[in-house]
């Protein structure tokens, strides 16, 4: 009788085991990753991958900086350090809009400069020379707790008054 009672706990240690094993990461799968940020957005990631932090981000960017870092749908972004040192409450997506190059901030002529094709946007994104059909993304960029995170952009382009064409 024992020696049964010993093989039913053997069977169901074997089995159950390792059902509880594969039932765990398969529950983890349903449920959706978190973004992390307070803001609820994409927090931006810097090029070691860290969080951006905007206090120390604008230590290290002067006015009318545009760098990249890693934003929506790990896409390059750039953030803007407005005139009062601020940095800008949206990003640019640096994805040329003809075929896909990352866009160059060009400082000295104040634009972003495509060195594939010979595309042109202002400081704002917005295309001002072809063979781009469309200016760059927008995002939303907002700072809680210091830490810089970006939201989709679904209204408005406000540079061209038109529906974003990226949503
Ligand atoms: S990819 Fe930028 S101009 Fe062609």
């Amino acid at each position: 009788m024992e020696k049964r009672v010993l093989m039913n706990w053997l069977l169901v240690g074997a089995i159950g085991a390792p059902a509880v094993g594969l039932a765990g990461p398969f529950a983890v799968f349903f449920v959706p990753p978190s973004k992390g940020g307070g803001g609820g957005g994409t927090v931006a990631k810097d090029a070691l991958g860290a969080d951006v932090k905007a206090s120390a981000w604008l230590k290290t960017h002067p006015v009318g900086d545009r760098s990249l870092v890693q934003g929506l749908k790990a896409d390059a972004t750039y953030l803007i350090v407005t005139k009062d040192g601020s940095i800008e409450n949206y990003g640019l997506n640096a994805v040329c809009t003809h075929l896909g190059c990352v866009v160059p901030w060009n400082n000295a002529e104040n634009k972003f400069m495509c060195p594939c094709h010979g595309s042109q946007y202002n400081s704002e994104g917005k295309k001002i020379r072809g063979p781009a059909p469309l200016s760059l993304a927008l995002a939303h960029l907002s700072i809680v707790d210091d830490v810089v995170s970006f939201t989709p952009w679904t209204e408005t382009d406000f540079r061209t008054g038109e529906k974003p064409w990226w949503s």
